[in-house]
């Protein structure tokens, strides 16, 4: 039987358990896939921990959003973003629930097809990153000539919203330990240490200020910081920083109270973030992988917040 990981309490990764579960056959719209790697995100500790609500009625929790596999069943009237899905294609599950298992049942409109230019890990840990970022530059309209701040670039969503940007023509400055600053200056951005004096370091090398700054580390400092080089607070947004983005009126980007869920602009988004990365334009920077059943230590790496890219779980 299939093996999954799933948690019969809200009391965080730790509480994650090995259980064997029947696959669901998939209905008329329906495929299942045989997974072969599967994305780790902040969201997934988030639910874990209850953040996103306690109620008993949703226990067990299923975790895992994103996954890359290969069909092995599909229904009569499956057809995917891409068109119909048959049995052994390959592909990427997102946005999907309960992604870490071994074979999941999910609706075809989540089922997207995975380039063979790409790798499995690389599959799984593309859309979620990928989609926010897209929303991150949709919603500040970053465009050719834009000077863009990118805080936390080399995060899983910084890394791909300085892609992003730079493709569309923008210069970029990206906050990130020092460690990272090569890997931004080989993906033509600026590096600048984040911490104290953040202000002052992105002065000197924007006198004029920014167009555009985006959030995707959450601090007063990272919220603060835009506020004080953009002029224009439509142009700040935020993934992770809710409560001090609103202070600021800065846009509030995701799931959460107050917050542009932005769901039909994020599912659009996929299809062309798959063309990007299946051609080479878009990096997905994979960290390191865990057993399944290790789920909770690939959770307690990325909650260490450098995870140094993606966390990915192979069944
Ligand atoms: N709202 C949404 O739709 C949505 C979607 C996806 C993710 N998120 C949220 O976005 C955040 C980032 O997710 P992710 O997957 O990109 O995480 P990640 O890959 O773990 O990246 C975290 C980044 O934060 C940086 N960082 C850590 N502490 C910092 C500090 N004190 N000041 C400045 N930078 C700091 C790290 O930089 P260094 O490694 O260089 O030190 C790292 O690049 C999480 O909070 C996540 O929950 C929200």
């Amino acid at each position: 039987m299939p093996r999954v990981m799933i948690a019969r309490s809200f009391d965080g990764p730790e509480a994650l358990e090995l259980a064997d579960e029947p696959t669901r056959a998939p209905g008329a719209d329906e495929v299942t896939i045989s997974v072969l790697a599967s994305g780790v995100n902040p969201a997934d500790a988030k639910l874990l921990n209850g953040v996103w609500g306690r109620n008993p009625s949703r226990l067990p929790l299923h975790p895992g959003s994103e996954v890359s596999g290969v069909v092995t069943a599909a229904g009569p009237d499956a057809v995917g973003p891409a068109g119909p899905i048959a049995v052994g294609d390959e592909v990427i599950g997102y946005r999907v629930s309960g992604g870490y298992a071994e074979e999941i049942t999910v609706a075809a409109s989540s089922v997207l097809p995975k380039p063979a230019s790409l790798g499995w890990e690389e599959a799984a840990g593309l859309l979620l990153t990928g989609v926010t970022a897209f929303h991150l530059l949709e919603a500040t309209g970053v465009g050719e000539g834009d000077v863009v701040i990118i805080h936390g670039g080399a995060g899983s969503v910084g890394f791909a919203a300085v892609q992003l940007a730079r493709l569309r023509g923008a210069r970029v400055i990206a906050t990130a330990s020092e460690r990272n600053h090569g890997l931004l200056e080989a993906f033509g951005a600026e590096p600048v240490v984040y911490g104290d004096g953040l202000v002052d370091r992105l002065r000197a090398l924007l006198p004029d200020g920014a167009d555009v700054a985006l959030d995707t580390v959450g601090t007063d400092e990272a919220l603060d910081a835009s506020a004080a080089l953009v002029a224009d607070v439509d142009r700040i947004a935020t993934v992770a920083g809710f409560e001090r983005a609103a202070e600021i009126g800065a846009k509030r980007l995701g799931g959460g109270a107050g917050a542009d869920p932005g769901t039909e602009l994020r599912m659009g988004a996929r299809l062309p973030l798959i063309e990007l990365a299946g051609r080479g334009e878009l990096t997905v920077r994979v960290a390191r992988t865990y057993p399944l059943a290790e789920a909770a230590a690939a959770l307690a790496l990325v909650g260490e917040g450098h995870p140094g890219g993606k966390v990915i779980l192979l069944p």
